[in-house]
């Protein structure tokens, strides 16, 4: 099984920005812990600060993996564009946010995401992708 995890913009700097908000580990530390959590899974990883770059990878990650764990970061609130990206996919793809986007300013409670992902994880932390693939692997299963 392959699952795809992409990350939007400033997450490159997760670790250390606004660690009181998205904690102190960088996501490449976090990545080796859940390989090992799902050993038998071939996860991939993508981040990028820009849109296009996203929107590119989701088109080119769908040809090859089962499933896309995605956290568009501030393009969850602002981008059209990769809501319809995520439209045009035929593999499922689970939005994450590691905040709680609801407990925070108004403008990160609009998702143009949403309601194109199969479903949002959002508030759990880093362990929000953890799930994010676990469900992935559940829709494997006959
Ligand atoms: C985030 C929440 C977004 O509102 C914010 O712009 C981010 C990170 C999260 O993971 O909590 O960059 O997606």
């Amino acid at each position: 099984m392959r699952i795809a995890i992409i990350n939007g913009p400033n997450l490159n700097l997760l670790g250390k920005r606004e660690p009181d908000v998205y904690g102190k580990m960088s996501f490449e530390e976090y990545l080796e812990q859940l390989r090992q959590v799902f050993p038998k899974v071939s996860l991939s990883y993508f981040q990028s600060n820009i849109e296009g770059e996203i929107i590119n990878e989701l088109q080119n990650a769908a040809a090859n993996n089962d499933g896309i764990v995605l956290n568009p970061a501030g393009y969850t609130h602002t981008s059209v564009a990769i809501g319809d990206a995520i439209a045009a996919l035929k593999i499922p793809v689970v939005e994450v946010h590691i905040s709680n986007v609801h407990a925070r300013e108004d403008f990160r409670k609009l998702s143009h995401v949403s309601a194109k992902a199969v479903g949002s994880i959002f508030g759990l932390g880093l362990k929000g992708y953890e799930l994010a693939i676990s469900y992935l692997i559940s829709l494997k299963k006959p």
